[in-house]
């Protein structure tokens, strides 16, 4: 069974026994999909950056554990129960940032705990929803943000908030898409270093639906943003504080300072599952530092090198630098105000 519905690009291809994989490092040279069958494949797959996006890890995860239910799943196998439950804590550890992942994995471990024969069918069915709940969401943000843009000359997104990093259609490049349907001509994309998620993914995502994008050095933003070319920066996030701090992308920061020097908005496009009710503000999100080998040229990889790197992979925009927040459940504006709590159930 297959049932991802069809999209011009999809990180995830569930078969119904199988999670294919687009490997997103090899990305815009080579178009491969890999097929995991068990969790821990599932996890490494996260960690090392194959699949990425906040909400693409939740359901990659998620699908993790169906799999992991038909690997280990059998009435003469005593053990079954830890062993998902082992697999659970194994895909929790793939990286810390991105909320998404733990509620998916919430979601599955409640799911778990309360079958009481074959696991399987249940926990299948419920990875299934949540990756087909994301997609609704993200056509639902995508018309609630495009609402917001109106009549705008220019937008600015940053790393990749599309299909890519979600079930499909995007968060950001959601409500781009749907912009674009309503008329928005000029685009620009970030290159999003050291990882170049804007110039590897973003405009190559943008080109597969035929959009064009003007793809920028990120130190031209704010030259960018000195000549008129843009209204908006548009990006997606990796957790929501309940006070409207946002976690995503390292340069959203600098990012939303820019704008707001130059008088340009900045809208956060996440579903509902990146909010973290549980965290006043950002000050509590953990920020992913990753290997010095992502941003350190190779001669410098070596025991006696002078030369080290610091590779945070996240930052916090505080509330007040943010006009808009869209999730499916409705916007928040000038979230500094009264943060995201009123979206919060
Ligand atoms: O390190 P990445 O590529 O996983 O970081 C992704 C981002 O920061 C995205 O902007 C965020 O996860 C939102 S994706 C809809």
């Amino acid at each position: 069974m297959n049932s991802t519905p069809h999209l011009s690009v999809s990180a995830l291809i569930w078969t119904g026994d199988c999670l294919k994989v687009l490997d997103q490092r090899q990305l815009p040279e080579k178009v491969i999909y890999h097929d995991y069958h068990t969790a821990p494949d599932v996890a490494q797959a996260i960690s090392s950056m194959q699949v990425r996006g906040a909400p693409a890890i939740g359901i990659a995860a998620a699908y993790g554990v169906a799999l992991s239910a038909q690997q280990h799943y059998a009435e003469n196998n005593p053990d079954w129960y830890e062993q998902v439950t082992n697999d659970i804590q194994l895909l929790a550890q793939s990286r810390p940032t991105a909320v998404n992942l733990f509620w998916a994995l919430e979601l599955m471990q409640k799911a778990l705990q309360s079958q009481n024969g074959n696991p399987i069918p249940a926990l299948q069915a419920l990875a299934e929803k949540i990756h087909a709940d994301d997609i609704a969401a993200n056509h639902k943000m995508g018309e609630l943000g495009a609402n917001i843009l109106g009549n705008c000359k220019g937008v600015m997104t940053h790393c990749n908030a599309g299909a890519l990093a979600t079930g499909g259609y995007g968060t950001a490049l959601g409500v781009i898409r749907s912009a674009c349907k309503r008329g928005l001509k000029k685009i620009y994309a970030g290159e999003t270093r050291p990882w170049l998620q804007g110039a590897r993914l973003t405009v190559w995502e943008l080109a597969q639906d035929g959009i064009p994008a003007t793809l920028i050095a990120d130190s031209a933003a704010a030259w960018l943003m000195a000549q008129g070319e843009i209204d908006w920066i548009i990006v997606g996030a990796d957790r929501i504080a309940a006070n409207g701090d946002v976690a995503n992308k390292i340069g959203t920061y600098s990012l939303a300072v820019l704008a707001k020097q130059h008088g340009v908005k900045v809208m956060v496009v996440a579903p509902t599952s990146t909010l973290d009710g549980s965290i006043a503000s950002g000050a509590e999100i953990t920020i992913e530092q990753r290997l010095q080998s992502e941003l350190l040229p190779a001669c410098y990889l070596h025991e006696n090198s002078l030369v080290d790197a610091w590779n945070p992979v996240f930052d916090v925009t505080p509330a007040h630098l943010i006009s808009a927040i869209v999730t499916e459940r409705g916007v928040v504006l000038n979230p500094a105000a009264e943060g995201v709590r009123s979206l919060l159930c």
